[in-house]
């Protein structure tokens, strides 16, 4: 079968499929699970599944977030990047299976004076180099400096997303996922995020040596 992207994206006649593949086919995405501050000091925190680590040394991540109508009161920009762009920090926070329902619980879209935290009824706990906390019982979590947030190019289309970029500055690890010096990333079984309403859990990992290495 052939799905026809531009079809779909118009929404103007049968692209091949009911729903778009593309999220169920470039899977599993992680997902940030971004706790920022407004600059009146209110925790926000939201996941994110448009989400990538972009570079290393240093270590860069970004988040893509939907530019929502009507705009409201920050321009149309979702809480998460408002508050990155005027704080300058966020922490992008992994998400565990057994957290998979409060992680789903903060995508609840409130004001922005709201706590997505407080309403999920998550405990915070403060990190270390920047101001957003982390959520208490996340395997690890990423504190992160802004660097740039910039619009996502196309040609065309009615969404519109701009990604943020950090970088990490610091990185909280849970103690029990650390052996030997390094981290056994199967088991804190990372929820990644598929298309629909699908999601995995990683708690397989295989290794293999580069080549020449
Ligand atoms: C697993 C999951 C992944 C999501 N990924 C994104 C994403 O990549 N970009 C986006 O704009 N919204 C995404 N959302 C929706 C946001 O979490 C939701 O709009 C949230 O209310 C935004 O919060 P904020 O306005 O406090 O930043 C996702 C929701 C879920 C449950």
């Amino acid at each position: 079968m052939y799905y026809d992207s531009e079809r779909g994206a118009r929404g103007d006649g049968d692209a091949g499929l009911p729903w778009n593949p593309f999220k169920a086919l470039v899977a599993p995405r992680p997902i940030g699970w971004i706790s920022s501050l407004t600059p009146a000091g209110v925790v926000n925190l939201a996941p994110f599944s448009f989400f990538q680590a972009v570079a290393d040394r240093p270590d860069v991540v970004m988040f893509s977030t939907e530019v929502v109508q009507p705009a409201g009161d920050v321009g149309g920009l979702k809480d998460s990047h408002a508050n990155a762009a005027a704080t300058g920090e966020f922490v992008c926070n992994l998400v565990s299976y057994d957290l998979r329902e409060a992680m789903n619980a903060t995508s609840l879209e409130l004001a922005r004076d709201e706590s997505e935290a407080e309403h999920a009824g998550l405990e915070l706990v403060p990190s270390r180099r920047v101001a957003p906390p982390r959520v208490a019982g996340v395997p690890a979590a990423l504190e992160c400096v802004v660097v740039d947030a910039l619009p996502v190019p196309h040609r065309g289309g009615t969404h519109r997303f701009h990604l943020v970029f950090g970088e990490v500055v610091g990185v909280y690890i849970d103690d029990r996922f650390v052996r030997d010096g390094r981290v056994d990333t199967a088991a804190m079984r990372l929820v990644g995020r598929l298309g629909y309403d699908e999601y995995s859990v990683l708690d397989r990992t295989f290794r293999m040596a580069r080549p020449g290495s």
